[in-house]
């Protein structure tokens, strides 16, 4: 069992969330998301995959040059090419890491692998020694360890500690077990493989049955001292745990799971909204911690209580994740000066382009408010700043529509690779209009999933936030978009998209990838 009570959390954010259908995210992205994760104390940052392209190759490698506090991590498979290529997109990290894997279970050794088991065991050795080539610091996980057969789950991991790894992952990969069964593995692990104690116990769990966080929160109580989460709970299929659910559930109930992280919760809300505007994946209103309601009470006799007692009907504070009451904050008489300091107490650090365009922004956002908020700051500079590098650049949009015109049009002005185009079109409302104004002037081969509005404070003159989701050939994205009108947040959430779809143009995933 383990001696020491702080847990580690790994997050994999940029990797196993970024194989989310529909969420991308590119070089700058991962850099900011990486930045905001290491500001955070996150202690290992896996920032993908680099043999998956050369997109995320070039992303991984800027992230390790970025980041000097977190250790920095890239996924390989077992074979040499994965594992060279993870170590040299992680070379000029300061802490790196290389995270190998192998599926352990029968059903997996079978189909997918179509090995035996003694071959699968040498492959864990071949790969991991391999590893240890590039980093002391390796980590080593069995796939679907939760549906493998324990003598030899035990067999694999004693080798790979033999052969130099330090971290030994043990995934619930399709979210099939539950509390007490993976509390029980972790401990049979560290009942039965000898050298166990010369390696860290991680867990890796997905929430197809919504048992992703009691899950890890089982396994730490049985000594895994690392958690590998995703902010918001993003990841494959329903997602891995929730990164602030885990650190919160551990931060609140000390009294009877005595574990510490290094996180600093305070900055649980940002990254949220950081990741939820990269990815275009909107927060559930309802979900915990982060979910727009989960620190909101409607009942009459919650209210009462909360304003007698916030203990009453609140188990943490919204202060401890980061959520400040709602500071109307300037009006549009607001300098640059007053609007660069809101900026830092947001916690956002851009360079002058950045606070120049997110400035226009919010000189026109307030000459059309009355209200402006910090959410509203906070939504329209991810807005600005994300944009930054799209190909595909919003410029203007005039919209006619009305009970007195037969339909709609769209007039629409776009930079296309540094290039300004015009068109009008019309369509069947002024949504339809403005998105074929802009199908006109991209290309037309997407089809649209999704469109969905969402205000981002109250009052008829909140700012829309939009999300779009396209398909093209199988592939999707989503992408998002903010303003006081809501067709120019449409607008811009349908160009947000068509650039995330010019990148994952680009990208393919190697075979058998995996969970
Ligand atoms: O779910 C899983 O098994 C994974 C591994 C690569 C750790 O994501
Ligand atoms: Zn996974």
């Amino acid at each position: 069992m383990s001696t020491t009570n702080r847990v580690l959390i790994f997050d994999t954010t940029m990797r196993d969330g970024e194989q989310s259908p529909g969420a991308s995210m590119n070089r700058d992205d991962k850099i900011r998301i990486a930045k905001a994760l290491e500001e955070m104390g996150v202690d290992i940052i896996e920032a993908g995959f680099p043999i998956a392209s050369q997109g995320d190759f070039e992303a991984v490698q800027a992230v390790a040059k970025e980041v000097t506090e977190s250790i920095v991590c890239g996924l390989a498979r077992a074979g040499k090419a994965d594992i060279d290529r993870a170590g040299e997109a992680l070379r000029p990290a300061k802490r790196k890491r290389i995270h190998t894997f192998l599926a352990v279970s029968p059903l997996h050794m079978r189909v997918k692998l179509q090995m035996e088991p003694d071959a699968v065991h040498q492959m864990v050795i071949d790969s991991v020694t391999r590893a240890r080539n590039h980093t002391d610091d390796v980590e080593w996980s069995g796939e679907d360890a939760t549906r493998s057969n324990h003598d030899f789950l035990c067999r694999c991991v004693e080798s790979a500690i033999n052969a130099g790894a330090r971290t030994i992952n043990i995934p619930d990969t399709v979210g099939y077990t539950v509390p007490d069964e993976y509390n029980a593995l972790i401990k049979m692990l560290f009942n039965r493989v000898p050298n166990i104690d010369k390696a860290v116990i991680s867990v890796h769990c997905h929430n197809d049955l919504g048992l992703a966080v009691a899950n890890s929160l089982a396994a730490v109580q049985a000594g895994a001292r690392q958690v590998e989460c995703t902010v918001n709970g993003l990841g494959e299929r329903a997602g891995n745990a929730a990164m602030e659910e885990v650190v919160m559930a551990l931060r609140t109930r000390k009294d009877h799971m005595p574990y510490t992280t290094g996180i600093k919760t305070e900055m649980i809300t940002r990254a949220s909204h950081l990741v939820s505007t990269i990815t275009g994946f909107v927060v559930q209103p309802n979900k915990a911690i982060v979910g727009a309601n989960a620190f909101a009470h409607e009942s009459g006799i919650h209210q009462d209580g909360v304003l007698k007692d916030a203990n009453t009907y609140e188990i943490m504070t919204p202060e401890s994740v980061g959520l400040r009451k709602s500071n109307l904050v300037m009006g549009k008489l607001s300098g640059r000066h007053a609007f660069r300091q809101k900026l830092e107490d947001l916690g956002y650090t851009l360079g002058d382009n950045a606070v120049n365009d997110a400035f226009k922004r919010f000189k026109d956002l307030a000459d059309k408010k009355r209200e402006v908020f910090d959410e509203d700051i906070v939504a329209l500079v991810d807005d600005t700043v994300m944009r930054e590098n799209d190909r595909i650049k919003f410029l203007s949009l005039e919209i006619i529509c009305g009970t007195k015109v037969p339909k709609p049009s769209a007039e629409l002005e776009l930079e296309v690779d540094g290039v300004v185009k015009h068109t009008k079109a019309l369509g069947d409302g002024p949504v339809d209009a403005t998105f074929n104004a802009i199908k006109q002037l991209t290309s037309n081969s997407q089809h649209l999933q999704i469109y969905q509005v969402h205000a981002v404070t109250g009052g008829t003159d909140a700012q829309a936030e939009v999300t779009v989701r396209l398909e093209e050939n199988g592939k999707t994205v989503t992408g998002q978009g903010a303003d006081a009108d809501t067709l120019v947040a449409s607008a811009r959430a349908y160009i947000n998209a068509l650039n995330k779809l010019l990148v994952k143009r680009e990208k393919s995933a190697p075979a058998a990838m995996s969970a």
